[in-house]
């Protein structure tokens, strides 16, 4: 009875219903309207989730969409002593006012998506786009016993490269196809598209860093799909006139986890001096930790269309800035390191981040 029901349009699909909701809650704060893309602009691991969980806490989106690869990104949040590390539902769950959603052009894995869900606590308020292509065993099981993908190119084994690969061979299933993921299916395009024409901020997440693209990386030692802004944009079905601002996300101590040339990579030794050792979210790797890469810097922010820059991890240039959320908090040699990579950027540094905390940024966007 309720789908026929629905599909005449007598019934309000749970999408509208949750949207209803949050859009009524907006129109009682006064927020900025806009369309923003956060992509990294590195390896990944940039701490592209604190920005977006900052934005959205400020910004207060109707929808945070995910657009990059699939599960091989990890996203970590800490707000105060939790930390959550998350690769596949939005970074941006940590606002509690948004739709979360998986765009077309992402991959999902049912399993790791069904429990974050559950583990989070926001079943009722996250979709998935039916064309998302999905992960089968058999595409990890692939991932991890091929030499080249996990000795040579060092991937992350979770399935992605293959579950391409199928895809555009036209061979893999579709979320739609997966009845466990039944509930959760919507057009997110549509949706995106629809919200946006009403006037309501979206916010749509990139995953992965500018290094390691298909397209624009150091191929072969890139992950399976471009992971620039203008994909992020075609992941959610975003056409790219629709796009207000594209935030690239810089480390001022970039690092890579897998294979793969990093010109401005440090010794373990040196980055064991520096107190600053990383481990991966999803494969726990210890990640390679380079320095500033002006050159690096520019080029990812040319091709991303960068509007604005965030710099994470300016307490690692300078520990007494840690926690700092005023730019005159700010210390002469982190001012300085900021001044350089605007210069190298091209753009304005609008987003600083001083420590792992959600709160622990400062945030010049106003002053533009
Ligand atoms: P794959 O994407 O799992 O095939 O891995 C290909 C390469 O991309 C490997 O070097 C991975 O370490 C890297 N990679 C994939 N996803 C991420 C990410 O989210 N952060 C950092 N590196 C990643
Ligand atoms: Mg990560």
């Amino acid at each position: 009875m309720e789908p026929d029901c629905r599909e005449r349009g007598c019934l309000p699909s749970r999408y509208h219903i949750v949207t209803f909701i949050i859009k009524y809650r907006s129109i009682l704060h006064d927020r900025t309207m806009s369309c923003t893309i956060i992509v990294g602009g590195f390896f990944g691991d940039e701490g592209k989730g604190k920005i977006v969980a900052h934005i959205a806490h400020q910004d207060r989106p109707s929808i945070i969409s995910r657009g990059g690869v699939g599960p091989n990104a990890g996203h970590t949040v800490c707000i105060g002593e939790k930390e959550y590390g998350v690769r596949m539902v939005p970074s941006g769950f940590v606002y509690p006012e948004s739709a979360l959603m998986i765009g077309s052009g992402v991959l999902v894995d049912p399993r790791v998506f069904l429990h974050e869900v559950d583990l989070l606590g926001v079943r009722d308020r996250t979709f998935v786009d039916g064309r998302c292509g999905v992960i089968e065993e058999e595409h990890i099981a692939r991932d991890r016993a091929s030499r080249h993908l996990r000795e040579k190119i060092g991937s992350t084994g979770t399935g992605c490269g293959p579950a391409n690969s199928d895809r555009v061979l036209r061979t893999s299933r579709q979320a739609k196809d997966v009845p466990e993921l039944a509930d959760f299916i919507t057009d997110v395009a549509q949706d995106v598209n629809s919200a946006l024409d009403k006037g309501e901020t979206v916010l749509l997440e990139g995953t992965q860093g500018f290094g390691i693209s298909l397209y624009f990386g150091t191929y072969p030692f890139v992950t399976s799909k471009d992971t620039s802004a203008s994909q992020i944009a075609a992941d959610n079905g975003v056409g790219p006139t629709r796009i207000d601002d594209v935030i690239v996300v810089f480390k001022a101590y970039p690092t890579r986890v897998g294979e793969g040339p990093f010109s401005t990579e440090m010794t373990m030794e040196r980055s064991h001096e520096l107190g600053i050792e990383e481990f991966g979210t999803v494969t726990h790797r210890q990640r390679r930790i380079g320095t500033w890469d002006g050159k690096m810097a520019r080029y990812s922010a040319m091709i991303n269309g960068c509007t604005q820059a965030a710099i994470t991890g300016i307490d690692r240039i300078d520990p007494a800035c840690f926690g700092a959320t005023d730019y005159g908090q700010l210390s002469k040699k982190a001012k300085d390191f900021i001044a350089q990579a605007e210069k190298d950027i091209g753009k304005p540094v609008t987003l600083i981040s001083t420590g792992p905390e959600m709160s622990q940024i400062i945030d010049l966007r106003g002053d533009l």
